[in-house]
């Protein structure tokens, strides 16, 4: 298709304002009268609070208010106020409820003074005496398997798959056949920006909220849900966000803080999180796993059995997809599923990027890595051996999956066909070099929602929908396909979001926002086309007037006839003949149900690392890697190369770096800072990092067949740097990170118990 601007590589239309600092966020608007509130964290994980004494902290001048479960009341009181769009079942957590403690860092207080600092040396005067739990913290999901759960058997949440076949039968009759376990423990979202809400207070309560969200429309709704205010009131502003990857699908508790504050005081208020505090409200969930697979001689799948068991806390059931894409990888008629949920005392685990996926495929993908080594098979052979155009869960055919394409592209670009397969069989000196790949996948979805597009008689055309852009390139992308299609020149276009009193939108989360707003800026520009044609023969504009729309070409501010594009007239010059000052369309996007539902529609990748191994110490560096991508229509190939060089570093930082370490006695998390909490820097990531991005026509998942890589970058990364390094080492490291202790020491080969 031939394109002036989409599928073209456009660097960030809002890359000027971020890089020159004039880009603002949550935490940095500055209103007259502006007070600051910081939040004081339990310090135990379960009890409750005995005594607060804020005395000595509101005895400081410019000091003005210390807020506690004590004095706060008024305050919604059924839980479903407390809901928000990405609540999981339960009893969301309410900040400042009473004196229960329920996990380790819980918001206990919030001091606000007239400076920052004022308020964090106040807070550091709050004296609180507890009293801790007689029943025990129970907090490594390991060590409490014995408590674990069917979520499914509740009133509403996640079901499992069905199963399919007979999984014991065939699993014993096969003559290749092993169970292995894979465990990670907790990751916190660590984006660059901490958690912050600036609500700025006018008068008769009425507030416009800057906060680090991922859905203006959902802090809007929490806030007014619980404060009791009309919507109309809370105006919820998120024009950029410093990194989310999920942490802000929910609101956090800094907003109901700040807005608790600023109504109490009728005066503008801003609470940030620190860095420690960004530890205290979610995180993918600490999993185990226990794969079993079974084969022939040839590696034909005959059976596998998938079981997760994951955390969640004593309040919500936070349950994520991560079984069920085994048996939508793979061709096998004999599966079973087990999923199981333990509560512990911490806060309920909170979607991070691929949630669910980049859990399940890195145990599946282990798993079939260490079956290709069993059966002497490549492990690209084996996978294209079990390959399969149907997703079995749900008995449907993929829409489109050009894998094969991503398998073949990827292993040329990485020299793949050069792999000796026998572990430990090369090396440069000490160093052990290992070479593996995995699978990734993740979904394609399109959720309804709505866009303005407002074009001016100046030429100025402005699209806006109340999504966010946390990173991943939405301004751009946007700004890229109305100007495509109402063809004018990029820089007349401007586009608008993170503001609730723009049309509706999703949250920006499961990589559903490129197709989805997408789609409706696609139809507000075609429907604004649609207008000047009325133009045209309202204006009597001749020749143009009298000529079917196909006949015509939209293009740098003008409409042209297509046989000869000399007789042309400005859309401006026509609006104006027209006596029109601007024409204007909000419309909405709908997934067309009937032609999507018979089809499975998802995302693929292949990953090819190669890592080199110190022998002596145990250190592991990825030197290569490639990444091929089925992703779809390509709307920026360089936003896009960005999307997945994020997931494939966060990868590595899942396979090599990344974990929250819990301390089992009280229920704290010990790394909650940059010191301890490991993830890489520029040194970690390899210059041969490359991303492929495979042909792949699809007009199933969405008219513009575009499907969405915000999380699909990441899948498949972690598994397939644990099979290099497998590859290099001979040994196999069933828990996540794998960290040097790991390879240097004889270890156990399995993931419990601890
Ligand atoms: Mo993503 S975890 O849907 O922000």
């Amino acid at each position: 298709m031939n394109t002036q601007y989409i599928g073209k590589p456009t660097s960030r239309v809002d890359g000027r304002a971020k890089v020159t600092g004039q880009a603002k966020y949550a935490g940095e608007f500055q209103v007259p009268g502006l007070a600051y509130g910081v939040v004081v964290s339990s310090t135990i994980a379960k009890g409750k609070i005995t005594t607060i004494d804020t005395s000595k902290a509101l005895a400081l001048e410019g000091v003005i208010q210390v807020f506690t479960h004590e004095n706060v009341s008024g305050l919604a009181w059924f839980d479903k106020s407390y809901k928000d769009q990405d609540s999981p079942p339960g009893s969301p957590f309410r900040p400042l409820h009473n004196s229960e403690i329920k996990f380790s860092q819980q918001p206990i207080a919030l001091v606000v003074a007239e400076s920052f600092e004022l308020a964090r040396y106040a807070a550091s005067l709050v004296h609180v005496e507890y009293e801790h739990s007689e029943k025990p913290i129970e907090a490594e999901l390991r060590a409490h398997l014995d408590k674990a759960f069917d979520p499914g058997k509740g009133k509403q949440g996640y079901k499992k798959p069905k199963n399919r076949g007979n999984f014991a039968k065939e699993f014993a009759k096969a003559p290749i056949h092993f169970n292995s376990e894979y465990y990670h423990g907790a990751e916190h979202h660590n984006p660059m920006e901490m958690h912050a809400s600036t609500v700025i207070y006018d008068e008769d309560d009425h507030l416009t909220i800057y906060d680090k969200t991922q859905g203006v429309f959902n802090s809007q709704s929490y806030v007014a849900g619980i404060f009791g205010l009309s919507k109309k009131r809370v105006r919820i502003l998120s024009p950029f966000v410093g990194g989310a990857f999920g942490s802000g699908l929910r609101p956090q508790y800094q907003l109901f803080m700040a807005v608790l504050a600023a109504l109490e005081l009728k005066r503008s208020v801003r609470v940030t999180l620190t860095r420690q505090q960004m530890f205290s409200f979610g995180h993918r969930p600490a999993t185990l796993q226990k794969m079993s697979l079974a084969a022939t001689e040839d590696g034909t799948l005959q059976a596998m059995r998938h079981e997760a068991i994951s955390e969640t806390s004593r309040f919500e059931n936070y349950t994520e997809t991560i079984v069920d894409w085994s048996g939508a990888m793979y061709k096998c008629d004999n599966v079973a599923y087990d999923y199981q949920l333990v509560k512990l005392d911490a806060y309920t685990p909170l979607d991070m990027r691929a949630p669910g996926a980049a859990t399940g495929v890195y145990a599946i993908e282990c798993a079939m890595d260490e079956l290709a080594h069993k059966l002497n098979m490549d492990p690209v052979a084996l996978r294209l051996k079990n390959y399969t155009e149907e997703d079995a869960n749900k008995g449907k055919p993929y829409s489109s999956k050009e894998l094969k394409a991503c398998f073949q592209q990827g292993a040329d670009r990485f020299g793949w066909s050069q792999r000796n397969p026998e572990p430990r069989s090369m090396r440069d000196g000490s160093t052990l070099i290992g070479w593996g790949m995995a699978t990734g996948m993740w979904d394609s979805m399109f959720v309804p929602c709505r866009a303005k597009a407002f074009l001016s008689a100046d030429g100025k055309l402005t699209v806006s929908s109340g999504t966010s852009d946390i990173g991943t390139g939405t301004y751009t992308i946007m700004t890229q396909i109305a100007a495509e299609t109402v063809g004018l020149p990029i820089e007349q276009v401007t586009f608008k979001l993170g503001d609730s009193s723009l049309p509706l939108a999703y949250l920006e989360g499961g990589s559903a926002t490129a197709a989805s707003v997408g789609n409706a800026v696609r139809i507000a520009c075609e429907n604004i086309r649609e207008k000047l044609i009325r133009l045209l023969s309202k204006t009597s504009y001749a020749p143009l007037a009298d000529v079917p729309a196909e006949e015509l070409v939209f293009g740098s501010g003008k409409i042209q006839l297509k046989s000869d594009p000399q007789i042309s007239i400005s859309m401006s010059d026509l609006m104006k003949l027209a006596g029109e000052n601007y024409l204007e369309d909000t419309a909405t996007a709908i997934p067309n149900m009937i032609k999507q539902m018979p089809y499975a529609r998802n995302v693929h990748s292949a990953v090819f690392v190669e890592v080199r191994v110190d022998e002596d110490f145990g250190t592991v560096r990825v030197s290569r890697m490639v990444s091929a991508i089925a992703g779809g229509r390509i709307l920026n190939p360089k936003t896009a190369r960005s999307q997945i060089l994020g997931g494939m570093v966060w990868g590595l930082s899942k396979a090599l770096e990344e974990t929250s370490e819990v301390d089992a006695n009280f229920g704290r998390f010990m790394n909650h800072n940059y010191a301890e909490y490991h993830i890489p820097v520029n040194a970690d990531i390899p210059e041969e990092f490359e991303v492929i991005f495979v042909e792949e026509h699809d007009d199933i998942v969405n008219p513009m067949g575009t499907k969405g890589l915000g999380e699909i970058g990441v899948v498949g990364v972690a598994p397939a740097i644990a099979n290099a390094v497998f590859h290099a080492t001979g040994k196999r490291v069933h828990v996540l990170p794998i960290t040097l202790d790991k390879l240097i020491v004889e270890h156990e080969d399995s993931a419990v118990p601890l």
